[in-house]
């Protein structure tokens, strides 16, 4: 019989919702435990999601024997520390991207995880997607040739709150730790690492990016231009320009259940709906590591994650952003 995971999530926000939502969807996974800084509102989610232990800090969470995973869905400046918590805790760990502030920090929680001997696994969902998946395998079939340009981005208009996670610096806030590694994330997993990056951004005067704008020169002639903004609403779609044809990831490229692909001049519409929030895939495939004992995803490898977390950290030294 298929054991049950049972899940514990800490820092009960916007994402933790979503991701308890589509919990409730994956057979073999429970929402056994939730965490929040305020008892009332680890009560609040915890019967809202039917969770079985509601507390008012992340360390009892953490020390719970009962937990098997936990998904870390705190602010970015706190995924180090509350990853490493539940680590030493011996317990599994989904974390929300970016995984950590710098490749430093990531370094850490990896060998933390392999010290402790359990998995550890950056939460970046468009990953285990079918879409996605499709897409890279198509690429890697050799058909659509080599590919000439990836324009890729993610933008949206979030209200100005200078307190607030995208806005704050101290809560490492800006667009492309948010939201910019997504188009980052596309291009490294379809193209591999660029050999030229160049940026330039926009930073408000909260001291964080608000828009940004990144080019990836590689060897082969291929190119990357990818963007991201809080400014304003864009369809937000990714765009693979090859030798043979085209393959657009369309609206909500990251969690699109469409793909347009376009293979020596004949065009075929891809469906790849699927029921939930899009959480659903990293929650099974993290479940399914777990179950089978493995300590490391083989879609979002610690390498790629270090190769991610390392591009931003290039990326923020050529626009001048540097986190306390
Ligand atoms: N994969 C995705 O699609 C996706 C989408 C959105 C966000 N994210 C990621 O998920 C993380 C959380 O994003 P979110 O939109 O859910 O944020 P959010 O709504 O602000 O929630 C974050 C939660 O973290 C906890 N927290 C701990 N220390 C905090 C502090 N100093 N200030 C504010 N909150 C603090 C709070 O929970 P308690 O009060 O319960 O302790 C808060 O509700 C981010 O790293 C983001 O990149 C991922």
């Amino acid at each position: 019989m298929m054991k049950t995971i049972r899940w514990g999530i800490i820092g009960l926000g916007k994402i933790a919702n979503s991701f308890a939502t589509d919990l409730q969807q994956v057979t073999g996974s429970e929402l056994y435990a939730v965490a929040s800084r305020s008892q009332e509102k680890a009560d609040e989610f915890g019967k809202k999601y039917n969770a079985s232990k509601c507390y008012s800090s992340y360390e009892e969470l953490a020390e719970d024997p009962q937990v098997d995973a936990v998904y870390i869905a705190t602010p970015h400046v706190r995924h180090h520390q509350d990853t490493l918590l539940c680590l030493t805790n011996g317990k599994a760990v989904l974390c929300e991207k970016p995984f950590a502030m710098n490749l430093a920090q990531v370094e850490e929680m990896i060998s933390a995880a392999k010290e402790k001997n359990v998995l550890l696994m950056e939460a970046l969902w468009t990953r285990m997607m079918p879409h996605f998946k499709f897409v890279k395998e198509e690429l890697e079939s050799g058909k659509y040739g080599a590919v000439k340009t990836l324009t890729a981005d993610f933008c949206f208009d979030a209200d100005f709150n200078p307190e607030g996670r995208l806005y704050n610096k101290d809560l490492g806030g800006g667009s492309l730790l948010d939201i910019g590694i997504y188009p980052v994330f596309c291009a490294l997993a379809l193209l591999g690492n660029p050999e030229k990056i160049s940026a330039k951004a926009k930073i408000g005067k909260t001291g964080v990016d608000e828009e940004i704008e990144i080019t990836f020169d590689y060897n082969s002639g291929t190119e990357a231009f990818l963007s991201s903004s809080i400014l304003k609403d864009t369809p937000t779609i990714a765009t693979l320009i090859c030798e043979n044809g085209m393959l657009v990831l369309n609206s909500k490229f990251h969690h699109t259940d469409k793909v347009t692909a376009i293979l020596n001049g004949i065009k075929v519409e891809h469906d790849f709906a699927y029921t939930g929030k899009g959480y659903y895939f990293e929650i099974e495939h993290f479940a399914n590591l777990l179950r089978e004992g493995e300590k490391e995803s083989p879609l979002m490898s610690y390498d790629f994650s270090r190769t991610l977390i390392k591009t931003l950290d290039d990326i923020r030294e050529e626009i001048g952003l540097f986190y306390e």
